[in-house]
C-alpha cells in the first residue's frame, strides 16, 4: 500500500493488517511503539484540507505526531490559493519541496484523478460525496473491539445517505467483513440500493450496530431541506427508539453529531453510544496506516 484513496483498493487481509496494527499500537502503547520503530522519524506528514475538518485532519496530526513522524503545517487560508492557485498545484507544490505522506481532504468526488506524477504517498482524508476510508476503517474497529466476530452482525445506516462519503464507504466495507446491512432515509435521501427499508421502528430491536449519519446542511439546496423536528421524529435516535434497542447494540456516528436532530439531546452521555470511543480508535487507525506505508518505503 503507498496511497489509500479508497477501501476497494484493499484486500480484506490488507485491511485487516490495518486493524490489527491499531490493536497492536493500542495494547503496547505510543511510546513502546515509537521507540521500536525510530525509521518513522525520518518522513513527515502535512494535511492539505481543502473542505473543514476536526476530527480527520487533527487525528492524523495527533497519530504522526505520536510515531514521531514530523508535522508540516498547511493552512488553506493564508496559503496561495488566496493567489488563486489551483489545488493541484499546492499539492504539487508540497509534493515538490519533499513531502513523504499528503493527506487530503477536498469538495471534489475523485480529486486524485486531476493529481499526476507526484511522488509523495497520498491519503484520502475525503473526497466529496465519494469515500471516506479512514472513517469506515475506524468505525470497522470500533465493531470489531466491540464484538470480535463481525459475521453475522445486523447493521442499520440511517439518514441523510445521498450525501454521505461514509455511507458510500461502509456499505461494501461491512459487507465484505460478513455483516448485513440495511438502510433506512427519506426519500429525498435515498440512492437505489437493494439494501433500502422504508422505516426501522418494526425492527430497531434486531440490529447489533446503528449508524446515524449526519444531516449534511452544506450539500442541501432548497428542495432537500427537512424541518428538523421532522427529521429527528421520523429518522432520528429517539429516547423511545433507544429503549427499544438489543441489550449489547451499539450506536455510532461519524461526527460532528447535530444534536437533537440525528441523535436525541437527551442520550449524549447514553451507554450504547460509541461516537468518542470512534474519534479515539480514529488516532490509532491513522496511526496504523501511517505506519504501514512507511515501513515499505
Ligand atoms: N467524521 C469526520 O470526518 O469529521 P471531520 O469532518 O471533523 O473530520
Amino acid at each position: 500500500m503507498k496511497n489509500l484513496l479508497k477501501l476497494d483498493d484493499l484486500s480484506v487481509g490488507e485491511i485487516m493488517a490495518i486493524l490489527k496494527r491499531a490493536e497492536y499500537i493500542q495494547t503496547v502503547g505510543w511510546k513502546n511503539f515509537k521507540a521500536a520503530n525510530p525509521y518513522l522519524s525520518n518522513y513527515n506528514l502535512t494535511t492539505l484540507f481543502f473542505e473543514p475538518s476536526t476530527r480527520t485532519q487533527y487525528s492524523f496530526l495527533m497519530a504522526a505526531q505520536k510515531l514521531g513522524v514530523k508535522i508540516i503545517s498547511f493552512q488553506a487560508e493564508g496559503s496561495s490559493l488566496a493567489k488563486k492557485e489551483t489545488i493541484s498545484d499546492t499539492v504539487k507544490t508540497f509534493d515538490a519541496i519533499g513531502a513523504d505522506l499528503l493527506v487530503i481532504r477536498d469538495t471534489k468526488e475523485n480529486y486524485w484523478e486531476d493529481l499526476t506524477d507526484i511522488n509523495a504517498c497520498v491519503l484520502n482524508g475525503g473526497d466529496g460525496a465519494g469515500h471516506h476510508p479512514t472513517q469506515s476503517l475506524l468505525d470497522l474497529y470500533t465493531i470489531y473491539q466491540e464484538f470480535k466476530e463481525t459475521k453475522g452482525l445486523k447493521v442499520l445506516i440511517v439518514g441523510d445517505i445521498k450525501h454521505s462519503r461514509v455511507a458510500q464507504s461502509n456499505f461494501n466495507l461491512f459487507e465484505r467483513f460478513g455483516m448485513e446491512v440495511k438502510i433506512c432515509a427519506p426519500a429525498i435521501f435515498r440512492t437505489e440500493n437493494e439494501r433500502n427499508i422504508s422505516e426501522y421502528d418494526s425492527t430497531i430491536s434486531e440490529y447489533d450496530v446503528l449508524l446515524f449519519l449526519r444531516y449534511q446542511y452544506e450539500r442541501h439546496d432548497q428542495s432537500h431541506s427537512i424541518e428538523n423536528k421532522e427529521f429527528h421524529k421520523k429518522w432520528g435516535l429517539t429516547t423511545g427508539r433507544y429503549e427499544k434497542l438489543k441489550p449489547s447494540a451499539i450506536v455510532l456516528h461519524p461526527a460532528p453529531v447535530n444534536w437533537g436532530s440525528e441523535i436525541s439531546d437527551q442520550l449524549q452521555t447514553a451507554e450504547k453510544l460509541r461516537i468518542f470511543k470512534q474519534i479515539t480508535n480514529g488516532v490509532y487507525i491513522r496511526a496504523a496506516i501511517i505506519s504501514l506505508i512507511l515501513e515499505q518505503l
